[in-house]
């Protein structure tokens, strides 16, 4: 059994009701010593009212928050060992830099030569050394990410909680940013809490990851286990890129099943272990764009190692291509199924050999049943 002293942070079956409405539904979790741990949802999922818990701006409705195993409940923000980056920065325009730094250690009662040392070296592990005197106003917008995070840095906290820190700035700046901060947290190895709604920076930065919606956590897993073992259909759609398609289950064999989509595309999909599903029920299928291997001139001669390849892949279908979407290393096709005519994403490798590819080009496609990921319909709330 795992003791709560094992972990920075802990929360257990923590709920936040406004009236009749759950923000925060039943979630626990913990996040080991050290560690970077991203929540990923969509926009009013609940994230910043969990982490507003976190910090002690506002109080669970029930359910227990302990950090390095003591529990918050009734303890004042500022007695807390945890400090928060809002997205909107807030460093204070009228002081430099070294003074925005300083003044949570002033509030401390901390004496100024080792003020002025702390803030020396947090600048230093920055990368912003000699800036100690400049304006906010003089900063870049990644070099003020970077003040207003050590800024918390300084304070030493067991828990650093960010709330969409990247949010304001463009997206050069963001790519930057999150390798930045996954160095920094290495670096310092406080415990990172980070919140987003964009799976590129918390598949990026995070150690553990959570995926959250309508106020519960739907998995709780490191971006590998979220990208290629999603346990439900919402994961499913929400990381990453995927062709989805409601279908129904036509056949169920010893390790497979049969399904059909609306439009009338026949897969064969792997049975998963866990699930049961029964001839007739609905589930929602999801197979992602590298997943899928194409052969070029299906009507000209196949070479026979591609022949081979295939014969691995249960699924091969016909198709024509109807859109190429050139996107440097991101391209796709968007290719069209013969019988069902059911559209398809399918990524397209920049090498020479599908360089000549073009509109209305006759396609073969396929793809292993294990790569596909069949879940129940969810239905809407
Ligand atoms: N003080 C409040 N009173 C009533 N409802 C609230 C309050 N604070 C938040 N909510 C509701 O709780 C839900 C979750 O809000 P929250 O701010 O936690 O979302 P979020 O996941 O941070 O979204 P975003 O990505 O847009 O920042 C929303 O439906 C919101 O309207
Ligand atoms: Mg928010």
């Amino acid at each position: 059994m795992l003791n709560h002293t094992d972990f920075d942070l802990q929360c257990t079956d923590l709920v936040r009701q406004f009236d009749d409405f759950t923000a925060v539904d039943q979630v626990s979790f913990a996040i080991p010593k050290g560690s970077f741990f991203s929540i990923l949802g969509p926009s009013g999922c609940g994230k910043t009212t969990l982490l507003r818990m976190l910090a002690g701006f506002d109080d669970p409705t029930s359910g227990d928050i302990f950090i390095k195993g003591k529990s918050m409940i009734g303890v004042a923000p500022n007695k807390r060992p945890v400090n928060m980056v809002f997205q909107h920065l807030a460093l204070f325009p009228n002081m430099n830099v070294s003074e925005n730094i300083a003044y949570g250690l002033h509030r401390q009662g901390i004496n100024k030569v080792e003020i002025k040392h702390k803030v020396e070296q947090v600048l230093a592990r920055v990368n912003l050394s000699g800036s100690g005197e400049k304006k906010i106003a003089q900063l870049s917008g990644g070099q003020k990410q970077r003040i207003a995070i050590a800024r918390c840095l300084v304070l030493n906290p067991d828990v650093l909680l960010l709330d969409e820190p990247l949010g304001a700035l463009d997206l050069k700046l963001r790519e930057h940013m999150k390798v930045e901060l996954k160095k920094l947290q290495q670096e310092f190895e406080t415990t990172f809490v980070y919140i987003t709604h964009d799976q590129s920076e918390a598949l990026v930065m995070s150690d553990q990851v959570a995926v959250m919606n309508h106020g519960q956590f739907q998995q709780v897993g490191d971006p590998q286990q979220l990208y290629f073992q999603p346990d439900n259909a919402f994961v499913a759609g929400f990381v990453g890129d995927s062709n989805k398609w409601s279908a129904k289950v036509m056949d169920i064999l010893s390790d497979s099943l049969q399904v059909k989509t609306v439009s009338g595309l026949v897969l064969q999909v792997q049975k998963p272990e866990t699930k049961t599903f029964i001839i007739g029920s609905e589930v929602e299928v999801f197979i992602r764009p590298e997943a899928i291997h194409i052969s070029p001139m299906l009507e000209s001669k196949v070479e026979s190692t591609q022949l081979q390849t295939n014969q691995l892949h249960t699924n091969q279908l016909h198709t024509k291509v109807n859109n190429i979407l050139f996107d440097g290393a991101n391209s796709q096709l968007l290719v069209e199924e013969q019988t069902s005519s059911e559209e398809i994403k399918v990524k397209l490798p920049q090498t020479a050999e599908f360089m000549h590819l073009k509109k209305g080009d006759k396609l073969q496609i396929s793809f292993p049943m294990q790569q596909v990921n069949v879940f129940p319909k969810i239905q809407d709330k």
